[in-house]
């Protein structure tokens, strides 16, 4: 093509990089909108196919990602969730305002029982979130012990009675989400105290161990970050606590406007791309922020960092309730997500686990239902799915050694060629992203340190970033085979169109 861009990009296969966790492809199911209720869940008597309420097309489109790990039931909601409202007939479960999301009632009938049947259903890792903001210690703790407790004590008679003898298994555990905000307003060295005490009882029972996580700091804070390590560690304090903590979240969104005006997903000028993808870029100068404080109280990087809320947030959808964040998903949105992705690979020595908010109907999903049983796949869902074989796959060197010059809007800059690699049981993934909306990027991946063979590729793109899929046009936005894809002297040559993303693998 010949407007194309030259590009050259070095990848060690043979020099190993950390772990990419696959948990760094993590979700986030919140009560908010028609992420639990209309989205995973629609009850029983639904006319829909479900398994005891669970909606199974969900499901089946969820397992083809191989989700490692559900975060849930906030969000904001978490610090307002009374769990022991969740359990039992729910003919008997009390109902609540969701005072965050729409003022909505919200009536329990999604609790405990139906988010572990949810986890088993996906084959995903429970991540769950417990109140700090309005609940208490001992809430927290029995509601670890009810899920977690074998042999017999009070909560496990309960939920015994409740149809579940066996404890589940329950990985990770989060010490309140947002407490800058949503949470409880309040301050780091307030909220560190009380992290310390609400840990200290949530216990690792049998070989269930508990990884705990404080809730960390928006975006550039690192003033959080610092209240946190320092309270972790205790430096000097002379009472280090042990193993109180095992990693700290941040949060972070592609927001491309303003808070109040968000801009559409849809429908957006050429500025509006770039401002996103230069947002989106941000993740990774944030990520070291964060880092650079963790090193210093944290030298050997055994407390991990999770991101455990990104993604794009823009306007609702006309005419949808503002308190329900419903938002279509255009190809822009994807290249966010790859562009994350390329990112967290770096980082994968210190960034542990990321969830993208949300997985269903609400913010950056996966899914789009409706009422009719209707379901579409977003374009950001493909990214998922064609990055799949990066999880617990070691993190190979990329280096961009020629690549376009930076775009550059407002004072800032955008790279228009993104890269990751890993190696996992003799086989090579590689994902690329061609940034650029309006010209095609020719790509020669020099790959060093190791023979390959069958190289195969698949790309995502269409005729412009607005680009969606909707119910009349599921598959505007869908993987095709990389046909562009050629040997080189140096390995192997791509031509990537504009405004696309995608992913080579290789027999190494
Ligand atoms: O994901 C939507 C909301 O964004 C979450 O509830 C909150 O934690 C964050 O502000």
């Amino acid at each position: 093509m010949s407007n194309a861009s030259s590009s050259r990009v070095v990848i060690d296969l043979d020099v190993s990089g950390p772990t990419i966790s696959r948990h760094l492809y993590g979700h986030f199911a919140e009560h908010l909108g028609r992420c639990i209720y209309g989205g995973f869940y629609v009850g029983e008597d639904s006319g829909l196919p479900n398994e005891g309420g669970i909606r199974l097309d969900v499901v089946e489109a969820l397992k083809a990602l191989d989700i490692p790990n559900l975060r849930w039931p906030g969000g904001c909601f978490a610090d307002e969730y009374h769990w022991k409202d969740g359990i039992g007939p729910k003919a008997d479960r009390p109902s609540m305002i969701n005072t965050h999301w729409g003022n909505v009632e919200e009536n329990n009938h999604f609790g405990t029982h139906e988010f572990m049947a949810l986890c088993e259903l996906l084959g995903a890792d429970p991540y769950v979130n417990g109140n700090v903001g309005s609940g208490t210690v001992q809430e927290m703790s029995e509601w670890v012990e009810y899920l977690t407790r074998d042999g017999d004590s009070p909560m496990v008679r309960q939920r015994k009675a409740n149809g579940r003898d066996e404890p589940w298994k329950v990985p990770f555990w989060g010490v309140g989400n947002e407490t800058w905000g949503c949470g409880g307003n309040m301050r780091a060295e307030a909220y560190a105290d009380l992290a310390r005490r609400y840990a200290t009882f949530c216990r690792s029972y049998g070989d269930n161990k508990l990884y705990r996580i404080a809730a960390g700091a928006s975006d550039y804070d690192l003033a959080w970050t610092e209240a946190l390590m320092k309270a972790i560690s205790c430096l000097g304090c002379g009472r280090e606590p042990k193993n109180i903590f095992q990693a700290i979240s941040f949060h972070y969104y592609t927001i491309a406007g303003s808070w109040d005006s968000k801009g559409s997903a849809t429908e957006f000028a050429l500025d509006d791309y770039y401002r996103t993808l230069i947002k989106a870029q941000d993740i990774d100068r944030i990520i070291r922020g964060h880092s650079a404080v963790m090193d210093a109280y944290d030298p050997e990087r055994k407390v991990g960092l999770v991101l455990d809320e990104w993604g794009t947030w823009w306007d609702v959808e006309p005419g949808t309730n503002p308190g329900f964040l419903f938002q279509q998903n255009a190809l822009r949105d994807a290249l966010v997500a790859s562009v994350h992705f390329d990112v967290f690979h770096r980082h994968a020595d210190r960034l542990v686990m990321a969830n993208i908010a949300q997985t269903v109907n609400v913010l950056q999903a996966m899914l789009l239902t409706d009422d009719d049983g209707g379901l579409v796949l977003t374009p950001t869902y493909h990214v998922f799915e064609m990055n799949k074989g990066h999880h617990d796959a070691t993190a190979v060197p990329v280096h961009l050694v020629e690549q376009p010059e930076p775009y550059e809007l407002d004072g800032k800059t955008m790279d228009l060629l993104s890269a990751s690699a890993s190696v996992k049981d003799g086989k090579a993934l590689i994902s690329v992203s061609n940034l650029d909306p309006s010209s095609p990027a020719d790509v020669v991946l020099d790959l060093r340190g190791a023979e390959f063979r069958n190289p195969a590729g698949r790309l995502l793109t269409a005729s412009k970033p607005q680009t969606h899929n909707t119910p009349t046009d599921p598959g505007a936005v869908a993987p095709v085979a990389l046909t562009d894809l050629a040997a080189d002297p140096r390995g192997l040559r791509v031509t990537l169109p504009p405004h696309s993303f995608a992913t080579v693998s290789l027999d190494v």
